[in-house]
């Protein structure tokens, strides 16, 4: 096992901000975990887990021991009549994986096309986009629990999945808690943010495919093009071409893809914003309440385009904070403080952040 000192971290994170690891190691599989907790040093200190880098914003460097998880492979594990169930390496990158599923010939993930990072952190946040999250495709995934070494497998249950919201975004109560059940597995409710590191994900892709359609800019491809039956394939290539018209290309110019989470508010509070602003875009819920589109919020208080220093709303999508070039974390934070405090002035929402801030 190799620690490295002082590691640029800039490569490492999509929105390019520039910062350094202490002591860094490289995960390329379970062996080097048990290394890390057999290190009477390294064992002591606190840990951060570092997948893709595609929902962080780095505020400093990182003084804990950073530990980049790069376990790769994909493979088919079992096949049925009802559906396929692939494992995959959580260093793997994700829309590689959904490519490469495609050229394989098993359908099921292609409306989660282009969404950067690594497949382990996709449960972390539970990506989702045009209609699918990754819950809907999840079969399990293995973790080693970082205080005791510990290997588990969790089904979707234990993950806790929500709308862009795991057990893992949570921090454990108390790192050196009981946050396991009689059985060694973690006891659904606990966070588990840098207590495991998740080295594995299965997916399982239903059988027979069945095309998810109903998010509007899908339907305007279906109109636009008169192909009323899409292919996987056809969807996947829907998806990488609405997203490169609306989405920055993180190699281009750093982000870390919607900085907001969608708010969700009661029907009365959503009729109430209606009477004021009868444009506002809203989705009515299963369970009653109502998704505001925080884009939407955004843009109507006039951000886009907008900086702090570095740091800017980037002019095609409101909900996007950009890198126009050496922003630091800070400048990010900063404006996107501002943000929130005038959609809270203006609508009476308070924003929450979708990336985890270091
Ligand atoms: N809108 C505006 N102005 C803007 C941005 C959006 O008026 O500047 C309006 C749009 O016109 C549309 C609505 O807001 O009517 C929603 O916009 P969009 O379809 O672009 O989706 P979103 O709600 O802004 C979410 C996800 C994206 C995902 C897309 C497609 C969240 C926080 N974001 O964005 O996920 O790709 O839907 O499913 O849920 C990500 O998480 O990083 C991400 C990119």
């Amino acid at each position: 096992m190799l620690v490295e000192k002082n590691v640029p971290l800039q490569p490492y994170n999509t929105f390019h901000i520039v910062a350094k690891a202490f002591s860094l190691v490289r995960v390329t599989g379970v062996d080097v975990l048990d290394q890390v907790l057999a290190d009477p040093e390294l064992a002591a200190e606190p840990r951060f887990i570092l997948g893709g880098g595609s929902n962080i914003v780095l505020t400093g460097d990182v003084r804990p021991l950073v530990l980049k998880v790069e376990v790769m492979g994909r493979r088919v594990l079992q096949e049925t009549d009802k559906g396929t169930v692939i494992e995959v390496g959580a260093g793997e990158n994700w829309h590689e994986l959904v490519a490469w599923t495609l050229d394989q010939g098993y359908p099921g993930l292609e409306n989660l096309a282009m969404i950067p990072g690594t497949v382990g952190a996709s449960p972390v946040q539970n990506i989702g986009a045009y209609g699918l999250e990754l819950q809907d495709r999840f079969h399990s995934l293995d973790a080693t629990d970082l205080v005791t070494g510990a290997r588990y497998t969790l089904d979707a249950a234990q993950c806790g999945f929500g709308y862009r919201d795991s057990v893992f975004k949570h921090p454990a109560p108390d790192a050196a808690s009981a946050a396991l059940g009689a059985d060694g597995a973690p006891v659904t409710g606990f966070g588990l943010r840098d207590r495991v590191v998740i080295t594995h994900v299965r997916l399982f892709l239903p059988k027979p495919w069945k095309p998810v359609l109903g998010y509007a800019d899908l339907e305007r491809k279906m109109i636009e093009t008169g192909i009323t039956a899409p292919d996987a394939r056809q969807i996947f290539d829907w998806v990488c071409a609405i997203r490169s018209a609306k989405l920055p290309n993180p190699a281009v110019l750093g982000n870390a893809g919607s900085f907001f989470k969608n708010p969700q508010v009661t029907r009365e509070q959503c009729d109430d914003i209606i009477q004021r602003e009868p444009r506002i875009v809203h989705y009515p819920l299963d369970n009653g309440a109502v998704k505001l589109a925080a884009g939407w919020l955004i843009d109507a208080c006039g951000w886009k385009g907008k900086s702090v220093g570095n740091a800017a709303v980037y002019e095609r999508q409101a909900l996007v904070l950009v890198n126009r070039g050496d922003a630091t974390g800070g400048e990010v934070m900063t404006l996107a403080r501002a943000i929130q405090t005038s959609v809270y002035e203006r609508f009476g929402i308070q924003l929450e952040p979708e990336p985890v801030v270091v």
